[in-house]
């Protein structure tokens, strides 16, 4: 097990278009696995590889106690209807703000094994899902965040 550093709000990665993964070698492996440790060491619901300092088109993302993904290259395959909810993000800490996000969406991806999997998500999952992918692209969603607040630090 080993944890990785957070890169925060600020850092030129968390901007950058993240590169595509084009072999899934042992590095790429170790990363999946160092991700998983990091985000849930941080209680997070999901995490991107630029998080971590790594520009690659990975993301994991945990929206429940049940569900664990690991995507490598996701795309959007459809995107549909809306949902408000509150977000945070790793990235941006000490901070929540509400985003506008598609309610259902479809994606493919690559899992660990480099085999190619479709898969829907919807309600809070698409959010999660849509975040992270957010991510792989230098987004970040208090660029969205229509009333980004200051969680109090104590
Ligand atoms: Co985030």
């Amino acid at each position: 097990m080993a944890l990785r550093n957070i890169f925060v709000e600020g850092e030129d990665i968390l901007r950058k278009k993240a590169r595509e993964v084009k072999e899934i070698t042992p590095r790429i492996l170790t990363l999946l696995d160092d991700m998983k440790d990091t985000m849930e060491a941080e209680q997070g619901v999901g995490i991107a590889a630029p998080q971590v300092g790594v520009s690659k088109r990975i993301c994991l993302v945990a929206p429940d106690e049940d569900t664990f993904i690991e995507m490598i290259n996701p795309v959007f395959l459809e995107k549909d209807g809306k949902q408000v909810s509150m977000e945070g993000c790793l990235s941006v800490p000490n901070k929540v703000g509400e985003v506008e996000r598609p309610e259902r969406v479809k994606v493919k991806y690559m899992d660990r094994d480099g085999k190619e999997i479709v898969r829907e998500f919807v309600e809070f999952e698409a959010v999660v899902v849509c975040h992270e992918m957010d991510h792989l692209e230098g987004v970040l969603y208090s660029d969205k965040a229509t009333n980004l607040q200051s969680l109090d630090e104590e």
